[in-house]
């Protein structure tokens, strides 16, 4: 059969690529961002007890009540932003369906999305498998900044959605109040929608605030916010988030997701929405993880690996350019097969730039973890 694809230049995830090659060599693996550490046992304990009662059949399509409510609370509590949780508020199975969901309410062929490269890699083939075209604007290596003279150049008539990602994986930068400023003056009496990717809110570092899309009355009004509880609980592996947009937004929204998946696991939700409700666990996230990138950057002083700084998200970025001139792929392979720690160069999150000298570690791990994938590779 002659199949012609609709994503002809996607392989397989480079997430996959390294998290298996760590494994058939046995190295450590800071690659993928996920934790080597178990959850809070309380939350697994929830889930069996909520299963045990019986809560094992679907789950309303937009979300439990309960949860729904408390992301709602947590939007108000948080950022003063009153989101209906009828109406405005859908649980989904991850931060990436609920992305998937939102681009393809909204983007028909023909349109363009603004993305910033670096940038998460479901981005891009979600907008092209709509028939949207990505319009790729790039943050440079060293600071990652926004570059709003470009962005406002990549407008057009047919720009239909930006999408933001703050704090940024791979880059772990963040948004500030003058980008808001920007961005808010750029889309003002458009009908541009925003995909505001909001999955590491809760790990922010040294005291900056989130600015998250729902602070502004008028930004919040045509965005798209999205969450996920896996970073947040330390479950990756269950794959639960959440989309909050206005209630003309949502409405599209939702004629995607009841397709896509119809609704979500029910004894977790039930599960999730105890520990939201009760303000668990995420006020403390950031000072949790500011102590380990602040481990993994002591035990790597004085090397010849530079680090960039690390504002938000469980990532660090480390620049090798003092220890070789191999392209980052090259080196992320030999770093895994001869080092045995697995990272992930950051070329797999861009489209235009050459990539920099710099590779992605997650610190997301045990402190022995980060010591022993510290030791193998501070001497470089
Ligand atoms: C920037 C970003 N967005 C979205 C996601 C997806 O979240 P989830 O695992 O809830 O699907 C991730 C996961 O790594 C991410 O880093």
């Amino acid at each position: 059969m002659n199949l012609k694809s609709k994503l002809p230049s996607v392989g397989t995830t480079i997430f996959t690529v390294m998290s298996k090659l760590a494994a058939d060599v046995g190295a450590i693996n800071l690659s993928q961002g996920f934790p080597d550490f178990d959850c809070d046992p309380a939350l697994v304990d929830a889930v069996t007890r909520h299963m045990r009662e019986g809560r094992n059949q679907y789950a309303p399509m937009q979300g439990v009540p309960a949860l729904r409510q408390a992301i709602a609370d947590k939007f108000a509590a948080l950022y003063g932003a009153p989101y209906d949780p009828e109406t405005e508020v859908t649980v989904t199975s991850g931060g990436t369906e609920a992305i998937f969901d939102a681009v393809a309410a909204v983007v028909h062929p023909g349109d363009e999305v603004i993305v910033f490269e670096p940038c998460y890699d479901s981005y891009v083939p979600a907008i092209e498998v709509s028939g949207g075209t990505a319009i790729v604007v790039s943050l440079r290596y060293p600071d990652y900044a926004v570059p709003w003279a470009e962005v406002r150049a990549a407008v057009t008539p047919r720009t239909r959605m930006i999408m933001l990602n703050s704090p940024h994986n791979p880059a772990a930068v963040i948004l500030g109040a003058d980008d808001i400023a920007e961005l808010t003056r750029l889309v003002e009496g458009t009908g541009i929608t925003i995909l505001s990717d909001e999955v590491y809110e809760h790990i922010i570092f040294d005291g900056a605030r989130h600015e998250s899309m729902a602070r502004s009355e008028a930004l919040r009004a045509r965005s798209f916010i999205v969450g996920s509880f896996g970073k947040t609980y330390h479950v990756t592996g269950w794959k639960v988030g959440y989309v909050v947009a206005p209630a003309a937004l949502t409405t599209e929204f939702r004629k995607v997701h009841q397709f896509v998946t119809f609704s979500t696991n029910t004894p977790i939700q039930h599960a999730l929405a105890e520990f939201l409700s009760e303000k668990r666990g995420y006020p403390e996230l950031s000072a949790f993880y500011q102590r380990k990138r602040d481990l993994f950057l002591t035990l790597l002083a004085g090397s010849r690996w530079k680090p960039l700084p690390s504002r938000g998200t469980y990532f660090q970025l480390l620049d090798y350019s003092a220890i070789t001139n191999e392209r980052d792929m090259d080196f992320a392979l030999r770093l895994t097969k001869e080092h045995g720690v697995a990272s992930i160069p950051t070329s797999a999150f861009l489209y235009r730039q050459p990539p920099p000298p710099v590779l992605r570690f997650c610190f997301a791990k045990r402190d022995e973890t980060l010591e022993v994938a510290a030791d193998r590779i501070r001497r470089l």
